[in-house]
């Protein structure tokens, strides 16, 4: 892949040589079980206390408050199914937002497929869930809100804090899918008034298939599988030291990083929006100005065919996406973009591009360069046609 610019961080991220570098170490000195009582399980056993210390001082919380998943997808789950499933008979009642992602959207609709009530709430036309509607939606038998912190199509940042405010007020758990906010906004958890997140290492540049959930300490779950004591038996199994390691490694980096790299990035976000304003005429920028994550931009080509677009951009070395990553083996349109009260041609034009911490200026510059090339060629296309 060398040579390709690669502006897709929100689908992943590559790996970071310090987060590589301990999970060699992990490889090698701590291949012990940690379960077992001999020096290389201890080994294995301390670094993923140490790994648990790293994340849980990422997110302000303790460390007996993590637990470690096969990711983000298995940590929305276990939020929604594990409240649900656990409380109470008369709390049968979740409420969330249209615009979630798949793992925690097909989590609900499986709860409802169980007997469960769920509330979708909708979202104004800069995808942002008002917290009016959440206090509305409250009913004596809800017993948990889900609503992400950012969006992964198009970066609106939820008020969550304000939400978490009012789930408390009302006596209701409150649980948010921080997966593309952890990188590059403050995450504190008691800030965010939330008694559980999902956070996963692939978008921090840490590895693949692992993540975590943070339950705050008293909170009644159900495991969704059964096993040994790891993870509070909340989540059986040997753990995978490697991807643990990787994922601690990362959070620490990343939280290090945060505050350069969020007004950093914040300036490459304004180059490209300015930039793109300046070479394709009527082009929507989709999502709120303000309420925005400095790392995604979704963009709607007046006319334009978003998946010609992205496959001569790759041929040009370009990487970036259509809708989210997870939706486009999908024929269905984004369901985010529909909620926002987008049309199908409005978002079948519709780019996704995201940055990371290795993206610079010149990247942006190039991208430019050939998106107004490249949207020309495709408008003449669709004159001729
Ligand atoms: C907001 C959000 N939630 C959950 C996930 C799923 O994360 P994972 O790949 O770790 O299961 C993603 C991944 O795209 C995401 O962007």
């Amino acid at each position: 892949m060398s040579g390709m610019i690669y502006l897709d961080y929100c689908a992943t991220t590559p790996v970071d040589p310090k987060v590589r570098e301990a999970m060699q170490y992990s490889l090698e000195a701590g291949y012990g079980n940690p379960s077992s009582m001999h020096s290389a399980g201890r080994e294995a056993a301390r670094l993923i206390d140490k790994s648990r210390c790293q994340v849980a001082d990422g997110i302000g919380c303790e460390p007996e408050e993590i637990i470690f998943t096969s990711g983000a997808t298995e940590a929305d789950n276990l939020a929604l199914l594990g409240v649900l499933r656990s409380k109470l008979p008369e709390k049968t009642h979740l409420i969330t937002s249209a615009i979630e992602h798949h793992a925690v959207l097909h989590t609900a609709q499986q709860l409802e497929r169980e007997g469960y009530a769920v509330t979708y709430l909708p979202v104004n036309s800069m995808g942002l869930v008002d917290p009016g509607t959440v206090r509305e939606a409250i009913r004596p038998e809800t017993a948990l809100i889900s609503i992400m912190m950012v969006n992964n199509e198009m970066g609106a940042i939820e008020p969550i804090e304000q939400i978490g405010r009012i789930a408390r007020e009302a006596g209701v758990l409150m649980h948010t899918d921080a997966v593309q906010a952890v990188g590059l906004l403050d995450v504190q958890v008691n800030k965010l008034n939330v008694d559980m997140l999902s956070l996963s290492a692939h978008k921090i540049y840490g590895p693949k298939g692992i993540g975590a959930l943070y339950v705050r300490k008293n909170t009644r779950l159900s495991p969704l599988i059964y096993g040994g004591p790891q993870e509070r038996s909340l989540r059986p199994g040997t753990e995978n030291v490697p991807g643990i390691v990787g994922l601690g490694t990362a959070l620490e980096l990343v939280t290090e990083h945060k505050p350069e790299e969020y007004q950093r990035l914040k300036r490459v976000r304004d180059q490209l929006i300015v930039g793109l304003n300046n070479c394709i005429p009527g082009i929507l920028i989709n999502g709120p100005e303000v309420e925005a994550a400095p790392h995604i931009v979704s963009a709607s080509f007046p006319h334009g065919d978003a998946e010609a677009m992205l496959l001569r951009l790759n041929f040009a070395g370009l990487a970036v996406s259509m809708g989210s990553a997870c939706n486009s083996k999908s024929i269905e349109p984004s369901h985010v973009l529909s909620s926002m009260g987008l049309g199908r041609e409005h978002i079948e034009s519709t780019l996704r591009i995201s940055t990371g911490y290795p993206t610079t200026e010149a990247e942006i510059e190039r991208f430019l360069m050939l998106i107004a090339e490249i949207y020309q060629a495709s408008r003449i296309d669709y004159e001729l046609s």
